[in-house]
């Protein structure tokens, strides 16, 4: 089985102006600079993303966005380009959330769009995915997922999905306190392994990074990253906290 590099990423959300989020990433800083062996980024607001780039220089925390439009420039009143992104530090960017198919209208085919542009500047990937509370009720989780696969990841090739990490959001689980079960998880990030063996090679599939997230803490992580294909996780709630995320990026020494 191929090494993969564990990846904690924080997704703020809508929260923090730029003075808390400033205040959050210096003791981020503090509390988890020389912890190795582990892959941490943080996605702030758009309007805080370049006061804490700059904070974050020197060090190995990456920057992530939450979201961004496909287009490069033009009349879209309201977007951000994927050039404006890399433009104030960003290397990561968040992709597809639920939050932004369930209030914004993101189908996977706008999904699919996104991430080409996205890897089009050179920025990597969160792409993410996940069934509601009724499709899991109504057995439809398998073919909920494998659609979002699918359709966010149609006509690229090995050279783009090396650039996609994928997160595997359960709506269900988001915001709730309801955490999937390691098992439950573990379930679906197998099928969606699976899935990209098919689409790509065993090589291919063996080698990308699948997080889990839906909240996520400081006391489930660990349960969590003990199944073979859980490869990380995206925390949105306690990401907000210094103390919980960074015990969540120390999950190995508990
Ligand atoms: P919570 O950790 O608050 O459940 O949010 C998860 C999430 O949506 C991260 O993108």
């Amino acid at each position: 089985m191929m090494d993969r590099l564990p990846f904690i990423a924080g997704n703020w959300k809508m929260n923090k102006t730029v003075g808390e989020a400033l205040d959050l990433v210096r003791k981020l800083k503090a509390s988890i600079s020389e912890v190795e062996g582990v892959e941490v980024a943080v996605a702030p607001s758009f309007t805080a993303l370049y006061a804490v780039y700059k904070e974050l220089e020197g060090t190995s925390i990456h920057l992530a966005a939450q979201n961004l439009f496909y287009e490069e420039q033009g009349a879209y009143t309201g977007e951000v380009s994927p050039m404006m992104l890399k433009e104030v530090g960003c290397h990561y960017v968040i992709i597809g959330h639920s939050e932004r198919r369930q209030f914004f209208g993101e189908t996977d085919e706008t999904v699919n769009r996104r991430i080409k542009a996205a890897l089009g500047q050179g920025l990597k990937v969160i792409f993410c995915m996940g069934e509601t509370l009724k499709e899991r009720e109504e057995g439809k989780t398998f073919s909920v997922v494998g659609r979002q696969i699918e359709g966010g990841l149609r006509r690229f090739g090995e050279i783009e999905i090396k650039g996609i990490v994928i997160a595997y959001e359960p709506v269900w689980a988001i915001g709730t306190g309801k955490t999937a079960t390691p098992d439950q998880a573990e379930e679906v990030h197998r099928f969606i392994r699976e899935r990209l063996e098919r689409l790509y090679s065993r090589e291919i599939a063996q080698g990308i990074r699948i997080q889990y997230g839906g909240s996520v803490t400081p006391e489930n992580i660990k349960g969590l990253m003990s199944q073979e294909n859980i490869d990380g996780a995206l925390v949105g709630g306690a990401s907000l906290k210094a103390e919980t995320f960074s015990k969540i990026v120390r999950f190995k020494e508990m």
